[in-house]
């Protein structure tokens, strides 16, 4: 009787198997992307059942809107410029911006702080295709003597903050399932940097399919759709389907500190940013920093009609990029670190899936390696095919009360991007010797730099010793024995 009835139940669930994995077939079919399926029959079973699972995961109707939108459509959509200005920011107290008010918002993300109302979060789930590292971006080694990883810069910065503050500040990771696994054994490796396993969430991104130049799904193997993270934008809705945005809420986390994997020095927690948010009672706060020269490759604050928005760089032409005021200096001088504070319920509206409250996708035309209809594998040398990603601070118009205040650059930015140049390894821990520099100068020390700020040792502040000038200078005066300062000292 027992085994009848186990032969009958595994009759049913290939039954049940079949004709869902039939169902599915036939709606990507009716989709007019039925190719996905075409090597189907020549697969194992195993690999069958993967192709089915990623299939599941695609939502068609999305990806057909994607396709009249942004491959049937006009092709490139150029964004409508109109009446663009730059947008207004609170400037820094040394340039002119009023102290009180600096003062007073650090006091008031101080008390946030405290209170435990504040979350880091760092996007990390892209490719780093131009800094050419293989493994998650995170892992890559960034500081001048011990050659921490930005993992680590940022897990040290998060931990000093917490002890600042009497809390233990959470982190929420956006990861892909292109680099999810590494990550985790990365952190699992280093036991989580001396953090809370329990404080580190891992949250890994949507993906979207690829499609060619007529909008058809490809195939990056036989048994394989070819599939790309959803971009930072994702990162909203990723917040939102895996309940991490419940998770705040059950602890009294209302206030999200966002910021970008690739950068070393950005202040990962800020109390007057923080406070600037809360007192504005804003749901997206951002930081700018002046522009380094007209074109560089940033995004531009701007507003339009009314609404706070960041053109990115490829989408303003040169001219505009390098307009300058009658007073002199560049207008659209606005330049995006993708430093954010976004408010909880903010992140549920704009990550939800409410008419009017969704980030756009953009295209963007690339070299997507697939089979083809013959069932060959194509390497192209030219953009053969569309991927679509979602920006973060396409968020910034549907915010109530916007806030953008401006940042030192010295202070907050140098990502690690290329692999030479500009806003590469080498750049990025000068950028930190100068400041490790200048925090040592503000404690009273004497070193010897060029006219750059650049000293002529290295040496390393560690974050978990302080994370910004005035938490050094009061850390400083009370190290007793102070660490010598030489070449390779590393004060911790
Ligand atoms: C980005 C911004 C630009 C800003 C600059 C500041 C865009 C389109 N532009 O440029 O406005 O001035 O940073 O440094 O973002 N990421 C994900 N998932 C994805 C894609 C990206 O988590 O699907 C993460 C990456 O890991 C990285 C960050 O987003 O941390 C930025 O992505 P990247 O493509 O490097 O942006 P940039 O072109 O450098």
């Amino acid at each position: 009787m027992f085994r009848v009835c186990i032969l009958a139940w595994s009759l049913l669930s290939t039954f049940v198997m079949l004709n869902s994995s039939d169902i599915l077939i036939e709606s990507f079919n009716q989709a007019g992307q039925g190719q996905v399926f075409q090597f189907f029959d020549e697969l194992d079973a195993a690999t069958q059942t993967k192709l089915v699972a990623q299939a599941e995961t695609i939502d068609l109707a999305e990806v057909e809107g994607l396709v009249d939108e942004h491959v049937k459509g006009s092709q490139h959509q150029t964004l409508n410029l109109d009446g663009l200005e730059p947008a207004p920011y609170e400037a820094l107290a040394a340039n002119g911006g009023d102290s009180a008010q600096w003062s007073a918002a650090k006091d008031a993300g101080s008390a946030a702080l405290r209170a435990g109302r504040v979350a880091a979060f760092t996007v990390a789930g892209g490719q780093g295709t131009r800094l050419g590292y293989d493994g998650p971006k995170g892992t890559y080694p960034v500081t001048p003597v011990t050659g921490k990883t930005l993992f680590q810069v940022f897990a040290e910065k998060i931990a000093r903050s917490g002890e600042r503050y009497g809390v233990t500040i959470p982190w929420f990771i956006l990861t892909s399932e292109i680099n999810n696994d590494a990550t985790v054994a990365e952190f699992e490796a280093a036991d989580f940097f001396g953090l809370s396993r329990e404080s580190v969430h891992f949250i890994v991104q949507g993906l979207v399919p690829a499609v060619d130049n007529e909008g058809k799904i490809l195939l990056a193997e036989k048994g394989k759709i070819a599939m790309t993270p959803d971009g930072h934008g994702g990162s909203l809705r990723a917040l939102v389907r895996s309940g991490a945005v419940d998770a705040m809420k059950a602890q009294g986390i209302d206030i999200v500190s966002y910021f970008q994997v690739d950068n070393p020095i950005v202040q990962c927690i800020d109390p007057a940013f923080i406070g600037f948010h809360v007192l504005g009672q804003s749901e997206l706060s951002s930081k700018m920093v002046p522009k380094a020269y007209a074109l560089e490759k940033v995004g531009h604050f701007c507003v339009q009609n009314g609404s706070a928005l960041v053109v990115e760089y490829s989408d303003m032409p040169d001219e505009m990029q390098e307009e300058t005021k009658a007073c002199g200096g560049i207008r659209f001088n606005g330049g995006s670190v993708a430093i954010h504070i976004f408010d909880r319920d903010f992140i549920t509206r704009a990550g939800g899936s409410g008419q009017g409250s969704k980030l756009p996708f953009h295209r963007a035309d690339k070299k997507i390696p697939h089979v083809n209809t013959t069932g060959e594998m194509i390497q192209p040398d030219a953009p053969n095919g569309v991927k679509f990603e979602m920006f973060v601070f396409d968020a910034l118009p549907l915010a109530k009360n916007p806030v953008i205040i401006e940042a030192a650059r010295a202070d907050d930015f140098s990502p690690v991007k290329n692999a030479e140049g500009v806003d590469s390894p080498q750049s990025s821990k000068e950028d930190q010797l100068r400041m490790f520099a200048r925090w040592l100068k503000a404690a009273g020390e004497d070193i010897q730099t060029d006219d750059s700020g650049l000293p002529m040792i290295k040496f390393e502040i560690s974050p978990r010793f302080a994370v910004d000038e005035a938490d050094f200078v009061a850390q400083w005066v009370t190290l007793d024995p102070k660490t010598e300062i030489k070449d390779g000292a590393v004060i911790q």
